[in-house]
């Protein structure tokens, strides 16, 4: 079915196609929730598991960028989806840069995006969010990032981070800081030790003053090669984010580097600067997943993300290190089908290996 939905939205501008596919996610969310639950939901015990003290029915979640605003919560719980993750949210509203902005290049089966954090706002999506508590009924985290704005810098960029903190905080179950977007106005991103220091410990003290303890996470950008072994610029930042406390991490972002792919080089030129997603970058991300649960022992939950478009991709990510997976760029390829699909073969997988639970799996590979 979504094969023919998909050469509609694959007819059109991949923004505009985008909007499409959330307005008819919408449309099904308010009139038919059922439908949408009794055609793609799929449950099985060996995929529950338990992160930060959350239950999770399944460790397949919504990764951030796709359900900025959180508009589609009803949708993508319906749909199964384990988990999701709104955002990036900065404490501003923002329109993010000029379109065309995002970009399909479907030999590769990726996508290369420079949306420049548009989204409604800390304040409008804390409201949204508010409005479906207790019907979450799954766990959902805030990205936060910088407003994208080049005026705001040093102090001012880091107490920004901070208002969305504190407004988004009340209403999720755990926060990500995206320190890692390519696609900032100036160009530069928190992924510095000195700078993420700065902002770990402002951070700290909001966290301090919450009223319950809320999982922090941190989004890193994905390493320059599939072969990435040892980096200590890497190092450091792990380091950094380990003396704050930091409950955990997202690996990867997209990569503004692009490797491993086979669309034309006129085509790459004619779409100039953006992140890149998909199977081109599934296994440097991998590769980061790996090293952070080497490097923490293991010791801190990890959400891999980067190119899963398959149980098997999934799985791998698990191996390496993740607790948890998150899908985007396989989406838009694949349609929502690609949710149950995942979970189906992880648990053929998790079976031929003989674990009875995801969390038996995490790390075997690592
Ligand atoms: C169009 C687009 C928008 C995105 N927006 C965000 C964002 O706002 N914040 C963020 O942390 N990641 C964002 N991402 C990155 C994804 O969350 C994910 O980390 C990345 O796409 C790799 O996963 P994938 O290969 O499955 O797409 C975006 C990705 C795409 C393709």
């Amino acid at each position: 079915m979504y094969s023919k939905f998909r050469s509609l939205l694959f007819s059109l501008e991949a923004e505009q196609a985008h909007r499409l596919a959330v307005g008819a996610a919408r449309l099904a969310q308010a009139v038919a929730p059922r439908v949408i639950e009794s055609m793609f939901s799929y449950s099985h015990p060996s995929l529950h598991t338990s992160i930060f003290g959350k239950q999770f029915t399944n460790p397949i979640g919504l990764a951030a960028g796709f359900d900025k605003n959180a508009r589609m919560i009803l949708f993508w719980r319906k749909m199964g989806i384990g988990f999701m993750e709104v955002g990036s949210v900065s404490a501003r509203r923002s329109k993010g840069n000029k379109k065309p902005r995002a970009f399909r290049l479907p030999d590769d089966r990726a996508l290369i995006n420079r949306m420049g954090l548009n989204n409604d706002g800390a304040e409008r999506i804390a409201l949204r969010l508010k409005r479906h508590a207790g019907i979450l009924a799954f766990p959902v985290g805030a990205n936060i990032a910088k407003t994208h704005d080049p005026d705001i810098q040093g102090d001012a960029a880091v107490e920004d981070f901070c208002i969305s903190f504190r407004t988004l905080a009340p209403h999720v179950d755990y926060i990500t800081l995206n320190v890692s977007c390519p696609n900032t106005s100036d160009g530069k991103t928190f992924e510095d030790p000195n700078v993420l220091d700065r902002l770990l410990v402002a951070l700290k003290k909001e966290r301090d003053e919450f009223v319950r303890r809320i999982p922090v996470l941190i989004k890193f950008s994905p390493p320059e090669r599939d072969s990435f072994v040892l980096d200590s610029h890497f190092d450091e930042l792990l380091l950094v984010s380990l003396a704050h406390g930091i409950d955990g991490f997202v690996a990867s972002n997209t990569a503004s580097d692009w490797q491993n792919l086979t669309t034309s080089r006129t085509l790459l030129e004619k779409i100039g600067n953006g992140g890149l997603s998909g199977p081109p970058i599934e296994k440097r991300a991998t590769q980061l997943v790996r090293y952070i649960f080497q490097k923490t022992e293991g010791k801190l939950p990890i959400i891999g993300v980067g190119g899963v478009a398959s149980g098997e991709a999934a799985y791998a990510k698990i191996r390496a290190g993740a607790s948890l997976v998150q899908l985007f760029t396989g989406l838009v390829y694949r349609g929502p089908g690609l949710i149950p699909s995942v979970k189906r073969r992880l648990v053929e997988l998790l079976n031929e290996d003989g674990f009875g639970t995801i969390s038996q799996a995490v790390g075997r590979d690592a």
